[in-house]
Formats: structure tokens, sequence, C-alpha cells
């Protein structure tokens, strides 16, 4: 087998393939000769060495990937759900660049066959995440007014899709206008492009009351103005940090992010009491012991994607050995749709 080993913190050269022997399953475990595996900025958070739950899971060296597709070749003692040449989709904290992976066979559904295994892979991180985010946490109901911002990312256009299923009315900010078109045929309601509009001024002329859900990941950039923009009874809902990354540099600038630290908003439940405001905040990769959560949620995004309720994004393929220019690409800020790996040899 052969995966993808990052030694120790750093630009798109850590990202080293490795060869080792084929691993075996233990009890309750399940092997997977993968086929495709999705791409994440989380990955990319992953090399530069930034990624605490990796840190405090594995460590160094570590090889990253939370979603792979591909075929059961072995099955571990106590393991019922699956038999072998089974096609399987799987979701693993960390480990997906590979070849080979064992997971857990609670963490393994069988992959639809309307599904190829680029689509498969290409789906299960963005989609949990949008799907936590609006039901678990922000319990997204008819004729909420959700505002979602990077609306054409991976996730972005995830909560669009699953915003709009709820019966929300959908604003999207997106970073270039190119990005735009790529949103027109998800049912978006309105579409900020902030790289010509005034972001805030714009926000407020489509929703004047102020937004009953607001999903950012942007950081320090934008979260405080979000928060700003909730009407009373809103909700905020926290999931990434990325403007503390500098676009397609390859490392974190430790100054910026000490800097943005420093300036991060500091949220008073004193007022936010008093203006009915909501903070939510979340990271998927500290739930993996939430098997239920992740499960259900799987299962109900199939079941979407299968009565096409949802789109899948658009994908673009890489070689597994050509990983490095996947994560370039993904950390231009440019891309849209998924970026997914071909693992099988
Ligand atoms: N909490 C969780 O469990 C969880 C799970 C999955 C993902 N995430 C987070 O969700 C965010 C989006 O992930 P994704 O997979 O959707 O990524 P993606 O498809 O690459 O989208 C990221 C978008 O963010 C914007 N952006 C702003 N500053 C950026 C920067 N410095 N570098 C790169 N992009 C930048 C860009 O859009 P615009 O310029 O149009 O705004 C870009 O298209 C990331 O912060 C990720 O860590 C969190």
């Amino acid at each position: 087998m052969k995966k993808i080993v990052i030694e120790k913190p750093g630009s798109y050269d850590q990202l080293t393939v490795k060869e080792f022997p084929n691993p075996l399953p233990a009890k309750g475990e399940i092997l997977i000769e993968t086929r495709a595996c999705g791409v994440n900025f989380a990955d990319c958070c992953v090399r530069m060495g930034v990624y605490s739950s990796a840190k405090e899971y594995v460590g160094w060296p570590i090889t990253p990937g939370f979603e792979v597709t591909g075929i059961v070749t072995q099955v571990g003692e106590g393991a019922t759900r699956f038999s072998k040449g089974q096609r399987a989709l799987a979701v693993t904290r960390f480990g997906g660049y590979t070849t080979h992976l064992i997971v857990p066979e609670e963490q393994v559904l069988p992959l639809p066959d309307s599904l190829t295994f680029e689509e498969g892979a290409a789906f299960p991180a963005v989609f949990l995440t949008a799907h936590y985010a609006l039901f678990e946490l922000a319990h997204a109901k008819p004729r909420d007014t959700v505002l979602v911002h990077s609306a054409a990312g991976d996730v972005g256009s995830a909560l669009v899709q699953l915003a709009k299923l709820a019966g929300c009315r959908v604003i999207g900010v997106v970073g270039s206008t190119h990005k735009i078109e790529s949103l027109k045929n998800l049912g978006i309601d309105a579409i900020i492009d902030k790289s010509r509009q005034d972001l805030w001024k714009e926000a407020e002329k489509l929703s004047p009351d102020g937004y009953d859900i607001i999903l950012d990941a942007n950081g320090i950039e934008t979260l405080r103005y979000s928060y700003q923009h909730l009407r009373a009874g809103g909700k905020l809902v926290v999931y990434g940090f990325h403007t503390l990354f500098s676009k397609g540099r390859g490392t974190p600038s430790w100054f910026k992010i000490a800097w943005d630290y420093i300036r991060m908003p500091r949220f008073n439940p004193l007022f936010m009491t008093n203006a009915n405001h909501s903070v939510l905040a979340f990271n998927l990769s500290y739930l993996f012991d939430r098997k239920d959560l992740l499960r259900n949620g799987l299962q109900q995004i199939l079941g979407w994607i299968e009565e096409k309720k949802v789109l899948l994004p658009s994908i673009t393929t890489y070689a597994l050995d050509d990983v490095a220019s996947a994560h370039r690409a993904l950390e231009s800020g440019q891309t849209f749709g998924k970026l997914v790996l071909l693992t099988s040899r």
C-alpha cells in the first residue's frame, strides 16, 4: 500500500508518498482498498501544523484525509455489516490519503450504485458540516433568512443547498465574481460579490431587520460584523477561521495568526442575553465519538442525494501522488467544487 505522509509541519513539499505493507483489520474493523479520497481545507491546516485535533489524536508523522470510497477487501472479527467486494464509503479521523484504509465498521456505509467513487468521496465532510451547523445547531426552519459566507466554497455551497431544502431565504457571499455562476443553479435567493460590492451595506439592503442565521468560517475578517447583523433571536454559527491564512502562501504567518488572535471578537454573555444573539461553534473532528450524529447525518444526506434533492458538487480529480497540486489549488481560494484524489494504482 502507499499513503501520503507528512513528517513535520510545512509547505507542499512535506506531502510525501510512502510505501508500507498492507494493514490487517482488527476486531470490528474493515479494510477498504480505496478508490477516491476528498480533499478539505482542514487537510491543508493539518499539513501546516495548525489543526489542533490532528496534534491531539495523531501527532507527527500524519496522513490527512477525512473521507474515502473504495472496495471492502477484508473484514475483521465481529464486523458483520459488510462483506468482501462491497462498495463502501467511510469517514475517518485522518488517514484517508491512502490506497488501503482500516476503519471501524460504524464509520462505513454502503456506497449506492448510483454514485461513482469520486462522487461518494466528494460530499461527506462538507455536507456533514453543513448538516450539523444548520440542523443540529441553528435549527434552520422555513422563512429564516440565512447569510452564508464563502457561499461558493465546498461547505458554503452545501450550506446553501441544505438551507434551501429547509425552506429558508438564502443570501450568499462570494469573494470573486467568477464564483457567482456556480451558485445560480443551487436556488440561492441573492448573491453579494464582496470583490465589487460593500458586503455589509448589501447585506443590510437585502435584510434590513438582520439575519436569523449567519454561517461564518472567515474568522476575524467578518465575525464581529456577522454578530452585529443578527436579528433578535439570531444565531451566528462559527465553523472555521480561513482568513487567518494568507491565500496561496503554503505556510502560516505566525505573526498574522497572533495578531488576528488578539483582535478576535470576544462575545460577552451579558450583552448577548439582552440582544438575544447566540454564538454557536463546532469542529466535526472532535465529534467522531458521536457516531450516532455522523451516521444519522450521512444517511439523511445520502437519501437527499439519491432523491436528487441536493446536487453533488462539480469535481476536479488529482492523482494521489499529485496531492501537492490539490493543496496548492485549494489554498489559492479560487477553486469551486470539490477536489478529489484518485487513490487506486
Ligand atoms: N468546523 C468543522 O467541522 C469544519 C468542517 C469542514 C470545513 N470547515 C472549515 O470550513 C471552511 C471552508 O472549507 P471548504 O472545504 O468549504 O473550503 P473551500 O471550498 O476551499 O472554500 C473556502 C473559501 O473560503 C474563502 N477564503 C477566504 N480566505 C481564504 C484563505 N485564506 N484561503 C482559502 N480560502 C479562503 C474563499 O472563498 P471567498 O473568497 O469566496 O470567500 C474560498 O473559496 C474552512 O475554514 C474549513 O476549515 C470546518
